[in-house]
């Protein structure tokens, strides 16, 4: 039996304050994290299977052009080589993915430099590698390749673009104006798992053992390319170590891996690696944002103006939505939202942790710190009163609301208001030190999942979804719903994920896999309490489930006799439905940082840096808090060193390992506080919570960047501040 919720309003017949267990937003440690830190939890590419042979991809060394021949003869005569896999439909990644498609990768037309065109595979993954070393290449190369998304002529896509009111205008009669471009670089997803695949054949069933955020996307994606149902494709993906949106859609190595598979009849394993991740998964955008904020005396918001170039590889239908939070995140009635794609021949261009907010939000808020220093009002106060009571766009409610919030306990715990306003006003020897904030806005989703609950005879339960962790959580969050609702310690709850043949959930991606797949277990459970309720023969809503007993008026029976030996199973699905038209529903926050910079080298150094967040119920505070300095540490390394370079002349990404792209390390993050502020959301889903998994990053480079205008009075539009801006 299954329990269905369209989410069209808030329900209270479906409510998790009833349930007294307090097992949710407890700091539950990770069910598999003894089996991480030991290495017994095996990732994609670590599965033993016998008679395992292995692939490694040949890639374009040119960044346009045609593939006019492969020397295959003289590879597969090297000692080992088993075949060189290559054609048409060899690496495609389809479109009709949930995100990051790539039309092209594996024809013969070559649009990025790194574009995947074969597989050699061999029986070791040495002589693989050697031969695909060897396997020369016939290409026709262009010279005129698109790299430079500012020498194109964009395109406008009408649906993407909109205004209201007056711009123009309020920007002539405003008091305070901005009206500053900004521009941010590519970045890399750069998980810590490369993607991987191991492709194995029974028959006409494919069983695929990867690293992927989406399997029910996934695995619709992988029967595509190779032109076979669904129904004959598995893929589990149980450890993902970190994807970061590069996941989302399958890489060229899974198809790639199925395909040699299938024609050798053996199993084939194909790992990508670094400099492979880098160049033939996906990038974020680079984008050129011009920012417009008309303000009066008060400082008060009348026109906001964001319009964005962002770029994408030829035919990809994804692009970053760079101004996806501007029209709820503040008041202005006079408002200008425009959105440019340059074709490039680039990587695809792909969602990478938090699509549009990540760079949009960041861009946004350094604008505001420039109306707050223009017009001499504190950063966190010009926030506050720009906050507007419905979204201003749609002219819709919000579902909950709490920047305020954020910004005044943030602002409280950081010690906000040592800062001193003018720039370059404190000194510590060679060091100048800045403070500086920005809101954090994101939006919240529902996806639909589903979700298999079944309560043994022994009094133990199984959770059952093909439902990802990607390291945000998923198995102590799911563990700790289904211990909250059926009143049972968590080492009697088990929970099995990324496996498509468990039902299909909503994956990992866009902060909506904990809430979504948690409601589908939440049902599940409800389910599994009204067969309860009515063996002990009361009302679902006076049953109390706890220390593994049912507690009805004054009799407590044991769950072990209830079930009398059998089990009760019963499945939750859940599906977006009206609210999301009814009410604008968003997650917020606020970031305060600390920085130093050194007065000789520019050289910038975070301090402290404190995040305040608001995303409904929190599930898990260790997990969540966990995402949120992970969002703040990339929110570091965007303000500092992120930046994926390519080059004009060849077409190619210079950087494409993690000892050229800088991400933050260790040494480049101090001790990270975070709150996790108190709300509920009762529009968002049963379980009141909403996504929180992209919200840390969501503004947090421009805390940084601001700061550092604090300290020196040197603003930088032009994202990462290395020194030599900086200076
Ligand atoms: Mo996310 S960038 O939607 O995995």
């Amino acid at each position: 039996m299954t329990r269905h919720l369209k989410m069209d309003a808030p329900d209270r017949r479906h409510r998790l304050d009833d349930m007294a267990q307090g097992v949710i937003g407890t700091a539950l440690d990770r069910p598999e994290g003894a089996r991480k830190v030991t290495g017994t939890a095996p990732y994609a590419a670590e599965w033993q299977r016998d008679d395992l042979c292995h692939g490694v991809l040949v890639r374009a060394p040119a960044t346009k052009g045609r593939l006019t021949g492969l020397a295959t003869e003289a590879v597969t005569a090297m000692p080992g080589v088993l075949a060189v896999i290559s054609g048409e439909r060899m690496l495609r990644n389809p479109a009709q993915g949930m995100a990051n498609e790539a039309p092209v990768q594996g024809a013969a037309e070559i649009a990025y430099f790194g574009q995947p065109v074969a597989l050699v595979v061999a029986e070791s993954f040495e002589q693989a590698r050697h031969g695909a070393q060897a396997l020369r290449l016939a290409i026709e190369r262009e010279a005129d390749f698109a790299i430079d998304p500012e020498a194109v002529e964009p395109e406008v896509p009408e649906d993407k673009q909109s205004s209201s009111g007056d711009l123009d205008r309020a920007m002539r009669e405003a008091t305070h104006r901005i009206d500053a471009t900004y521009t941010t670089p590519a970045h890399s997803s750069a998980p810590m798992e490369p993607h991987a695949s191991i492709a194995e054949w029974d028959g006409d069933r494919l069983t695929l053992r990867g690293s992927y955020q989406m399997l029910k996307f996934n695995r619709n994606e992988l029967a595509d390319s190779l032109g076979i149902d669904p129904q004959n494709v598995r893929i589990l993906s149980p450890y993902v170590g970190g994807g970061f949106g590069s996941k989302l859609g399958i890489a060229p190595e899974a198809v790639a891996a199925a395909l040699a598979a299938r024609q050798l009849g053996r199993p084939v394993s194909v790992a990508m690696t670094r400099p492979q991740v880098f160049e033939t998964t996906m990038r974020r955008s680079e984008t050129r944002q011009r920012v417009r904020l008309a303000a009066d005396a008060d400082g008060r918001l009348t026109g906001i103006g964001h319009e964005v170039l962002v770029s994408s590889l030829f035919d990809e239908e994804f692009s970053e939505p760079v101004t996806q939070a501007t029209p709820f995140m503040y008041r202005g009635e006079n408002r200008v939202i425009g959105h440019h794609i340059a074709r490039l021949n680039r990587t695809c261009a792909g969602s990478v942790r938090a699509p549009g907010e990540a760079v949009g939000v960041t861009v946004f808020e350094n604008a505001m710190d420039e109306l707050a220093h223009q017009a001499g009002i504190d950063p966190v106060e010009l926030r506050r009163i720009n906050i507007s009571d419905e979204d201003p766009s749609q002219g819709i409610p919000f579902s909950s609301h709490k920047l305020a919030a954020a910004l005044d306990e943030g602002s409280r715990a950081f010690g906000w208001e040592r800062r001193r306003p003018e720039p370059g006003a404190v000194r510590e020897g060679e060091w100048l030190i800045g403070m500086g904030m920005a809101s954090a806005f994101r939006v919240n989703m529902l996806m639909e999942s589903e979700s298999r609950v079944r309560l043994n005879p022994d009094g133990t339960a199984e959770v059952e979804t093909d439902m990802t962790d990607i390291g945000t959580g998923t198995y102590a969050v799911l563990t700790q719903i289904a211990c909250e609702m059926l009143g049972l310690p968590a080492d009697r709850v088990r929970v099995r994920l990324g496996d498509t043949d468990l039902p299909p959930a909503s994956g990992s991606g866009g902060s909506f896999g904990a809430a979504s797949s948690g409601t589908s277990v939440f049902l599940a459970c409800e389910e599994i309490r009204g067969r309860i309720a009515e063996a002990v023969g009361c009302a679902e809503s006076e049953l109390t489930l706890t220390d593994g007993a049912a507690i009805a008026g004054n009799r407590s029976t044991p769950l072990t006799e209830i079930l009398g030996g059998s089990s009760i199973e019963a499945r939750g699905h859940v599906e977006p439905g009206e609210t999301e038209d009814t009410v604008r529903q968003a997650t917020y926050g606020a970031y305060f940082a600390e920085v130093a910079v050194s007065a000789v080298t520019g050289e910038a150094r975070v301090r402290r840096m404190l995040g305040a967040f608001a995303a409904g119920r929190i599930l898990n505070r260790k997990t969540a808090r966990s995402q949120c300095i992970g969002g703040m540490v990339w929110g570091i390394g965007m303000a500092l060193t992120e930046d994926l370079v390519h080059d004009r002349r060849h077409g190619q990404i210079v950087n494409h390992d993690l000892a050229e792209y800088h991400v933050a390390v260790n040494a480049d993050v101090p001790q990270l506080d975070v709150l996790l502020l108190e709300e509920r959301d009762d529009w968002a889903n049963p379980l009141q919570a909403k996504g929180l998994g992209e919200l840390g990053i969501c503004g947090a480079a421009a805390a940084v960047t601001n700061a550092i205008y604090n300290a020196t009075g040197v603003r930088v539009r032009d994202y990462p501040a290395t020194l030599d801006k900086v200076l």
